[in-house]
């Protein structure tokens, strides 16, 4: 009778644990998306979104490099710029466009590049010295007038995983800078704001002349996002 009574308990609790963790699921999954059909909204209601499929940019992003572009007198006709973290593309649509017929884009991603007219691509994960490498053989040796990097890691919602991350490709994309730019090149760098900032402003400011932070209009005011945009590199 009693090893009856605490075989009946156990299944009543069975039953609840799975009940509750069913619940749960549920949950979490009318959460998510319920955030995505909010995100989806917000895309296309978006007026940069809307502004960037109307003049054929292939994302709102190249509003990001155009106002920094054009307030802080960047890029000139001629010149040679690598796009880090180019996909899908609109900042080496926007730099072929800007440079002209004597100018060169390299652009680089994890993800395939749809082919741009030209604008060449190396394809690999930044963080792999093999990739690196592969750039480095691709762009002429300190020729480099611009390194831009708009990399972002996909990101966790944990700040302790996504911080890291993102400020490990900010780091190596500065010491891309460093490794390819002629004098007086320059660079502009997507860092998120959080541990590891301050270290790399530092490591920017030994190396430019000027640096400075800037955020332009196109960036969600919600995103920890800014750039980084460093002039007058100084080879030692
Ligand atoms: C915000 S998007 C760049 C948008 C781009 N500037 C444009 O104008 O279309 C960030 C890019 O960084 C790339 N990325 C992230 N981690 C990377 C890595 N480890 N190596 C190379 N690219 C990476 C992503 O694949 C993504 O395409």
């Amino acid at each position: 009778m009693q090893l009856r009574k605490a075989a009946v308990i156990r299944a009543a609790y069975e039953h609840s644990v799975r009940f509750e963790t069913e619940k749960m699921l549920r949950a979490n999954m009318a959460r998510r998306s319920q955030s995505s059909g909010r995100w989806l909204q917000e895309h296309f209601s978006d007026p940069f979104v809307q502004r960037a499929q109307a003049q054929g940019w292939r994302s709102r992003a190249v509003f990001k490099l155009e106002e920094i572009d054009l307030r802080e007198k960047m890029v000139k006709s001629g010149a040679i710029c690598l796009d880090l973290g180019a996909a899908p593309g609109a900042w080496s649509q926007y730099l072929h466009r800007r440079l002209g017929k004597t100018g060169r884009v390299v652009a680089s991603d994890i993800l395939p590049l749809t082919p741009l007219p030209g604008v060449e691509f190396v394809q690999g994960d930044f963080r792999e010295r093999e990739v690196f490498e592969r750039i480095l053989t691709v762009v002429p040796e300190r020729q480099v007038d611009w390194v831009l990097s708009d990399m972002a890691p996909s990101m966790s919602g944990i700040d302790a995983v996504d911080q890291p991350r993102s400020m490990y490709l900010a780091e190596l994309a500065l010491d891309m800078a460093a490794r390819v730019l002629k004098q007086g090149g320059g660079a502009l760098i997507k860092v998120f704001q959080g541990a590891g900032f301050e270290a790399l402003l530092g490591e920017a400011r030994s190396r430019f002349a000027k640096v400075k932070l800037v955020k332009p209009a196109a960036s969600r005011a919600r995103s920890p996002e800014v750039y980084l945009l460093a002039k007058d590199f100084r080879l030692v």
